[in-house]
């Protein structure tokens, strides 16, 4: 049997027994222990204020607090969880007076709003690694807007490209895994404090000061909801998921790319075999590619542990959360790693460039110039599948024999021989490729505009939001110093 003391909430008879590690979530809570001293005291600040303890009291607990930070998680008496522990560890420092920190509120509330004023500052963390992300790729398709290469289709060459419009592709991607995980943000912005168990209490507290002092945009009105609700795990998960789906493209696509000498990888990005010497392994890539398993694996733990609970707390939340945070943790590493592997990658531009018209990859800018001359589409893609059929890289004698066989007129009724020529190379083929999002040179270069213009407005956003965190930190700290 343990010799610690029994924590507050279990006394002498809820001591745990054999189960009391099984129950307890003391150790993972150390993720949360910053977050829940905010919390008190917020709650405690708020309980003078509105007179339900005196503020002697609030002094005294507020002051113990301190203590209990500066001691440390690891300093923790043994609990069931951290709120647990912490209120015992604040009774231990000042005696009964440390019992009314716990009026009015109940670790259902409690925990519910630990979760949610710690995973704002990560989801912040993980956006501020997206954008960064973003800026290195529009940085390296500046570079390269001219960079030819073969854009594939059931990796198949089909059309040329560039680098930079491959990479645009991307960035593009990411915004949107932005602003999900913004719109993730503002629904975890929302404070659960006061709902207690989840029915509310008799005492006359303040929601929206509470909310207020830990920089919630908003309270969450239901208690009941406000205790039970996990959805801003499950929409964080997810949209984590859905960003780490996009890296593991990215970083397949690097690795195909790599292995074609396409573009080599800094050696900082890449690894070795402990046997074969010559090899050069994108594994950093191949991580960052199974880091998209992981979190799928996560997003499906989180919400298969969550389906079918009923209301109002259940202890299976506390089997919840770890699914999101380990998410945004790997997400967030694997995000830093992709964009470090793209900023010091070298494009092969003459291995590009030789590939770009590999399997008769301007076939389709033949076929549009030929119907653009008057031929429906249709009867111009026969003539160039014919002329493909036989050569792996179509000429214009290719394409004249195979116009011969299709067409009672002329080809010339339809394009000029060099106009023709023309189309059969890639770098034209990609210049003609001018409608809006296309390749050609100068829409990537507007592409590039509008995808500065839009990080700095997801800059903008993120400053903003994370300033209101930080302002809110200050306003706090300013309320606690006229207690303690
Ligand atoms: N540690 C718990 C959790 O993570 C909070 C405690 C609430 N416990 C309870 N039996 N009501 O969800």
């Amino acid at each position: 049997m343990s010799e610690e003391p029994d924590d507050v909430v279990r006394r002498e008879r809820f001591s745990g027994g054999p189960a009391r590690g099984f129950l307890s979530s003391l150790a993972a809570d150390e993720r949360i222990f910053r977050a829940d001293l905010q919390v008190d005291r917020a709650h405690v600040v708020m309980l003078a204020e509105q007179g339900i303890i005196d503020e002697s009291t609030a002094g005294q607990i507020l002051a113990a607090l301190d203590a209990v930070e500066e001691a440390g998680h690891g300093a923790l008496p043994d609990g069931e969880d951290v709120h647990a522990a912490i209120e015992t560890a604040v009774i231990d420092r000042i005696g009964d007076a440390g019992g009314k920190m716990h009026t009015a509120r109940s670790r259902n509330d409690e925990v519910a709003t630990c979760l949610r004023h710690r995973l704002r500052a990560d989801i912040v963390e993980l956006a501020e690694a997206v954008l960064a992300f973003r800026k290195a790729l529009a940085e390296v398709a500046e570079a390269h807007t001219d960079t030819v290469m073969p854009g594939l289709t059931h990796l198949q060459p089909a059309q040329p490209t560039t680098v930079a419009h491959h990479l645009l592709s991307y960035e593009s991607a990411l915004a949107r895994d932005t602003e999900r995980l913004l719109a993730a943000f503002d629904r975890t912005n929302r404070s659960p404090l006061g709902a207690a168990a989840f029915a509310g209490t008799t005492f006359d507290i303040d929601r929206e000061r509470t909310a207020a002092l830990l920089g919630f945009e908003s309270v969450i009105e239901n208690a009941m909801d406000a205790a039970s609700a996990r959805d801003f795990l499950t929409e964080t998960t997810a949209a984590t998921a859905t960003l780490a789906t996009t890296l593991s493209g990215l970083a397949e696509d690097l690795i195909l790319f790599a292995n074609k000498g396409y573009v080599d990888l800094d050696d900082d990005y890449a690894s070795t075999s402990s046997i074969m010497p010559q090899k050069k392994n994108p594994d950093t890539l191949e991580l960052v590619r199974a880091s998209a398993g992981d979190t799928a694996a996560g997003l499906n733990g989180l919400l298969t542990t969550l389906k079918g609970l009923p209301r109002a707390y259940n202890r299976d939340l506390q089997r919840a959360h770890d699914h999101a945070f380990d998410a945004v943790d790997a997400v967030t590493e694997a995000t830093e790693v992709a964009a470090g592997a793209v900023a010091t990658a070298d494009w092969n531009a003459d291995a590009l460039a030789a590939a770009a018209g590999e399997g008769f990859s301007t076939a389709t800018g033949v076929a549009d110039l030929l119907a653009a001359g008057g031929l429906p589409f249709r009867t111009a893609h026969e003539i160039v599948a014919r002329a493909a059929e036989g050569s792996e890289t179509a000429d214009l004698a290719a394409i004249e024999a195979a116009a011969a066989e299709t067409l009672d007129e002329s080809l010339d009724t339809y394009v000029e021989r060099e106009v023709l020529a023309a189309a059969l190379d890639p770098v034209e083929s990609v210049a003609s490729r001018d409608s809006h999002g296309g390749p050609a040179p100068e829409v990537v270069e507007a592409a590039l505009d509008r995808a500065a213009g839009d990080a700095a407005e997801a800059e903008t956003a993120l400053d903003a939001r994370r300033q209101a965190l930080a302002d809110a930190e200050i306003r706090l700290a300013t309320e606690v110093d006229g207690y303690v």
